[in-house]
């Protein structure tokens, strides 16, 4: 069912490819809770500095958010930089596009120094719009790029067949297969000495002696270190990420157009729904991959979102067939910045990496880097940008109020009703029913279940009753 559900494009390739089951008790220096970007990239650059290091992962590495994602290597976060400056002002603004350059050219430079064959490309990013009124969102975020000393540049025309009011463009960004990158990194982890394991569900975590006892059903790790990279943290209290953040679920196909597809750049827009666009490798053809229609998970579906992204592309590719179809699931922080750093104030030496809102490629690099440099003790020049126990995300008042509604809504559902079925195991919140993937889904924090019961997404770690 997991395989049927969260098997994307990009995981399908890489599906004979395993990792063993954790069956006994060791001991590393970190244990690394997650096997998708943000988790293998924090082993490596820990297993190359040395550091004995055991990445836990339930299922597949990849097979939830990294296997989801779009693989867009990019500082162009949507319409982002405006924003980040009238609420943070003008040097955050600008450290935060610092962070994702660099992020980009680390990546960019471990796939040439370790050989990672991930069908790597320069490209331009673009976010566009076809509506009159994001016009003027655009070109403010233009001149805003301006004054922070960010290469953007406004253009009325791109490759894709839509007729664009406008759209900003930066240069020299990147798009690769992300499962192919991870598994390379997960390769240089073993060769650094670092033990991955799949299959291998954490059931629980315990501090004991200055250091952490990781248990699975078959094994533990015990560790002085521990990162959870989980998309959303699996550990409640402390750390209260469940009041910091949602969940949003997009849908993907990927699709042949057939035409030769060669694109400068990748795109996005601006406006409500959401289409992003960009091309991918398959041998000698580019296909098209088309995510968009998000939603916050847990609420109300209106019609068929895989049907409405087809409409979509038919219009623009009219011999267009679609070769497959998924969902991607992300964490979404209040502020829109993602939580790195310390887990909590009173777990010690815990870390944590989430609430990338939909742009995990280049945070995930980020995130491992600030991780890493903490466990090491060397000091990180962005690891303030993103630090978690930020009191600012209280300045979102409505997003806060939400989450404090629903969860409340939940909560005193489950207590003065009794019964009412089902709830979500993390917090008690109401779940409601998905008819599109016929799961259980949860709008507290965007749990899902399968028809059975059967956890498909965190944070709830227990299946229902
Ligand atoms: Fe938190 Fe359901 S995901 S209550």
């Amino acid at each position: 069912l997991l395989r049927w559900i969260m098997n994307s494009f990009w995981n399908e390739r890489m599906e004979n490819k395993e990792f063993s089951k954790l069956n006994k008790n060791i001991e590393v220096d970190v244990a690394i809770i997650g096997g998708g970007l943000a988790g293998i990239s924090t082993a490596y650059y820990l297993s190359k500095n040395g550091l004995k290091v055991a990445v836990l992962e339930k299922e597949k590495l990849c097979y939830c958010t990294t296997g989801g994602s779009t693989g867009k290597i990019t500082s162009q976060h949507g319409i982002i930089y405006k924003y980040l400056k009238d609420i943070n002002g003008r040097d955050y603004s600008k450290k935060y596009y610092e962070a994702n350059e660099d992020a980009l050219n680390n990546i960019q430079k471990i796939i040439k120094e370790e050989n990672i064959n991930c069908d790597f490309e320069i490209k331009n990013a673009y976010v566009y719009t076809e509506v009159e009124k994001e016009v003027q969102s655009i070109k403010q975020e233009i001149e805003c790029t301006k004054k922070l000393d960010i290469k953007s540049e406004f253009v009325s025309k791109i490759d894709l067949p839509i007729d664009i009011l406008g759209a900003i463009k930066f240069e020299n960004q990147a798009q690769f297969d992300p499962v192919k990158y991870t598994y390379g990194l997960a390769n240089c982890v073993e060769k650094n000495g670092g033990k991955i394991f799949e299959k291998s569900k954490v059931i629980d975590v315990v501090e004991d002696g200055g250091k952490y006892n990781i248990s699975t059903k078959e094994g533990s790790v015990r560790a002085k270190y521990l990162v959870i990279a989980t998309r959303y943290p699996i550990i409640k209290f402390p750390g209260y990420y469940f009041i910091k953040m949602y969940q949003s679920t997009s849908y993907a196909l990927i699709v042949d157009t057939h035409t030769d597809l060669d694109f400068d750049g990748y795109y996005i827009n601006q406006e409500a729904p959401k289409f992003s666009f960009r091309t991918v490798k398959d041998g000698d053809r580019n296909l098209l991959l088309v995510v968009g229609y998000d939603y916050k998970t847990g609420t109300e579906i209106v019609g068929n979102p895989f049907e409405y992204l087809k409409a979509k592309v038919k219009k623009m590719y009219p011999e267009s067939e679609v070769l497959k179809t998924w969902t991607a699931e992300d964490c979404i922080s209040l502020d829109k910045i993602p939580y790195i750093g310390d887990f909590s104030d009173i777990m010690e030496n815990c870390y944590v990496a989430t609430g990338f809102n939909k742009w995990g490629i280049t945070s995930s690099n980020i995130a491992a880097n600030i991780i890493k440099d903490k466990i090491l003790g060397i000091e990180n020049k962005y690891e303030h940008l993103f630090e978690s126990s930020r009191l600012g995300i209280i300045k979102n008042e409505d997003e806060m109020m939400n989450m404090l509604k629903e969860a409340g809504e939940g909560i005193i559902l489950e207590r003065i009703k009794g019964k009412p079925t089902p709830t979500c195991t993390h917090l008690g919140c109401k779940l409601s029913w998905n008819p599109i993937e016929e799961i259980w889904e949860c709008s507290c924090h965007g749990s899902k279940f399968s028809k059975r019961g059967i956890v498909i997404e965190g944070p709830a770690v227990k299946n229902l009753d």
